[in-house]
């Protein structure tokens, strides 16, 4: 038998292309490929890559670029385009750099086999469409081997929210709910596969409407029937929207054990105005009101979000509303960036903020966030945390995991095992890790 074939994917972007990238692994797994942690030993290069911002995009390019040595030396090798910029930008990609074989976009994962073959003969091989067959069901490969303790579950594609900056309902096309039936299956086989943890994915993951046995099922219902699961321990989901959050899962995060003291629930600015013309549909208010009935429900929950600064008109005034917003409700974590034009979408054809007046902004903002993160991951020390134990950490004897507020713990000691969850107490807090011991 010949050798099998390398298989090299690099994923950039959200969560949702660290699962893609996975399932396409599997996909291609049945095409005799395995896959590879280097580049230069591929016979295969798949970009799986993001569109959100201008510098996402841009990396791509730069990137393929570095590849023609290694399509010089080994003509044999084949370079792939994925994910979203693939779907934004289809055949202009092989335009501009002549080297890429394959072109996929996020909804044609399934015909990956077949776009194979056909770069393998040769041929330019491209699909951007939007089939309506189902991808996950058709992207079943190779038989699945025993993997880490954590993954991720996609249960929702797509978004109806047209927000005034983003990219994300053009590449990844309308909001699309997987049946329940077959993400209860699909966390089963991760369980048996020695998963404790499942993080539910969607890109609007809260207007999850899947069909289960009764009718439609929303996100809190999936959540109660993952939390059948034995062996599963820890169920997480993400990104959330404020106008999603339903009374069901607000009250899930009161009663469901399994789920997980950690909310990822994006505001983008604190001034209405703003929020008004990023077609957000909530304001301020009704965003802190809801985050107070959410702590109502679970009192030690750890908030998370994302920041645009300088979107088009925002001034000094509106900033200093998201600066009061980000006093008020404290974030755990929180990711904010400099506003990005994209091609399409209705806030590009606006006004600009000075980009030096928004990279002001943006690090401003920064301050306050990591002042507030720093905080919170402080007032830990002396805390007892449950932490499951993803690897071996770089001391001996060290395991490292993660707390159910997504903070990483150290651990020193003799006896802890990837996959185990033990009770910790934190006895130090570093610059982006706890330290603690076992009880
Ligand atoms: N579905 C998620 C977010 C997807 S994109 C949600 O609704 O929140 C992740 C983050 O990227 C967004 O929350 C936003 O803060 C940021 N983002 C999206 N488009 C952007 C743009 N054009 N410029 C800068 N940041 C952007
Ligand atoms: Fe983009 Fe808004 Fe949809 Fe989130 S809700 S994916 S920011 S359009
Ligand atoms: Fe990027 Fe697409 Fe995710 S644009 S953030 S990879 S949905």
């Amino acid at each position: 038998m010949s050798d099998p074939k390398k298989l090299f994917i690099k994923t950039y972007g959200c969560q949702m292309n660290v699962y893609d990238s996975e399932r396409m692994a599997e996909a291609l797994g049945g095409q005799g490929y395995v896959e590879t942690q280097s580049a230069e030993d591929a016979d295969m290069i798949l970009l799986n890559t993001c569109h959100i911002r201008e510098k996402a995009a841009e990396k791509v390019y730069s990137e393929l670029g570095r590849f023609k040595g290694l399509k010089a030396a080994k003509p044999d090798l084949k370079i792939g385009v994925a994910g979203c910029v693939a779907q934004a930008e289809g055949e202009e990609i092989m335009r501009r750099q002549p080297l890429v074989d394959l072109v996929v976009g996020p909804q044609s994962y399934h015909r990956l086999p077949e776009l194979e073959a056909k770069a393998r003969a040769g041929e330019k091989a491209l699909d951007t469409d939007f089939p309506e067959e189902d991808k996950f069901e058709k992207l079943k490969g190779r038989p699945k081997a025993k993997r880490g303790p954590t993954a991720f579950l996609t249960v929702q594609e797509g978004c109806d929210k047209f927000c005034a900056f983003c990219v994300v309902p053009y590449t990844r096309g309308a909001e699309v709910s997987r049946p329940a039936d077959r993400i209860l299956r699909e966390a089963n086989e991760l369980v048996e596969r020695g998963v404790r943890e499942i993080t539910l994915l969607g890109q609007n993951v809260n207007a999850y409407h899947g069909a289960g046995p009764n009718g439609d099922m929303t996100l809190a219902g999936l959540i109660w029937e993952l939390d059948k699961i034995d062996g599963l321990e820890r169920i997480r989901f993400t990104t959330s929207h404020p106008n999603d959050m339903t009374d069901d899962l607000i009250e899930a995060h009161g009663t469901c054990a399994k789920l997980m003291p950690y909310l990822h629930l994006p505001v983008q600015a604190g001034s209405d105005k703003i929020l008004k013309r990023m077609n957000r549909s909530h304001t301020a208010d009704s965003y802190l009101r809801l985050v107070e009935r959410i702590r109502a429900a679970r009192p030690d929950i750890l908030m998370s979000g994302d920041f645009i600064v300088g979107f088009p008109e925002e001034t000094e005034a509106d900033f200093q509303a998201t600066l009061d917003l980000v006093e008020e409700i404290r974030y755990g974590y929180a990711y904010s960036f400099k506003y990005s034009t994209r091609p399409g979408t209705p806030a590009a054809e606006r006004a600009q903020v000075d980009p030096a007046e928004a990279d002001d902004r943006l690090q401003r903002l920064q301050a306050v966030i990591t002042r507030h993160q720093r905080e919170i991951q402080d007032s830990m020390v002396g805390r007892e945390v449950s932490v499951l134990f993803e690897k071996p950490g770089r001391l001996p004897g060290q395991m490292v995991g993660k707390s159910e507020y997504l903070h990483a713990v150290h651990v020193q000691a003799p006896g802890l095992s990837t996959g185990q969850i033990a009770r910790v107490r934190i006895v130090a807090s570093g610059p982006n890790s706890l330290a603690g011991e076992p009880v």
